[in-house]
């Protein structure tokens, strides 16, 4: 069952020792040399494993990782089934207008705030935080009154204390925020603030440099 064809996967629902796993298989891109491209794939699976593998040590969740196939360039990692990604809740599962509703998006955002804060707390640099790339997991079965948040997708993450480089996490975050919710842009100051909760006064420095970043950023488009 194929459940996504990304840029750079394929992921979909198969079997690892019997038991039901997802597949993210990273396909061969025939405009890159195939050294290059061995190697970038290489990189990007690496990364991936490795960022899963600090969360799992700072109590973040993520997927497990069963088993990484270099050669034949797939991850086996558990499938949460009965999820939905965070872009999905907020188009599909909650109505537009509804109180209640505002009050869930509102309960998401802070939730999405506090997991990256703690992300950036243990120095893991997501590199694509986009609201697909959390996923929304039910506690029980269809019922997402109670749910856990999963972070997935670490393909382009790294190790980094720079507070330059957690600014421009959150600046991804930012944009990505304003071209899929444009309808919610109170969403990315509620992520924001819960954000800052974490570690005050480290998460304080992130954002100081956020606003460079931002700025430059500013300047760019209006130049471009
Ligand atoms: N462990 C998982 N359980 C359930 N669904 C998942 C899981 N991992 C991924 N998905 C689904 O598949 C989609 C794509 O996965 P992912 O974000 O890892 O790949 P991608 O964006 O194509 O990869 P990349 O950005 O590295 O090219 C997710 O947005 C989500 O809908
Ligand atoms: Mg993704």
């Amino acid at each position: 069952m194929l459940l996504s064809q990304g840029a750079e996967a394929k992921i979909y629902v198969g079997d690892y020792k019997g038991k039901q796993c997802l597949i993210k298989e990273r396909f061969i891109k025939k405009y890159r040399h195939p050294d290059l491209d061995k190697q970038i794939t290489k990189e990007r699976m690496r990364a991936e494993s490795k960022a899963i593998k600090r969360c799992t040590e700072s109590g973040i969740l993520t997927p497990e990782i069963f088993y990484v196939d270099f050669e034949d360039r797939k991850i086996f990692m558990q499938y949460f089934s009965g999820s939905l990604t965070s872009k999905q809740y907020i188009n599909e599962y909650l109505s537009n207008g509804l109180s209640e509703s505002e009050e869930k998006l509102y309960k998401l955002c802070v939730g999405i705030g506090e997991l990256i804060g703690k992300l950036h707390k243990n120095n893991i640099i997501h590199g694509d935080l986009t609201t697909s790339n959390f996923l929304v997991n039910p506690k029980s079965k269809d019922n997402f009154d109670e749910y856990e948040l999963i972070v997935i997708d670490f393909g382009l993450s790294y190790y980094s204390q720079s507070a330059e480089d957690k600014a421009v996490d959150i600046y991804v975050l930012e944009r990505a925020l304003l071209s899929t919710h444009s309808n919610s842009p109170q969403m990315f100051n509620q992520v924001l603030d819960a954000y800052e909760t974490v570690d005050e006064k480290s998460c304080r420095e992130v954002i100081t440099k956020f606003e460079e970043v931002r700025a430059r950023g500013r300047k760019r488009t209006m130049i471009g």
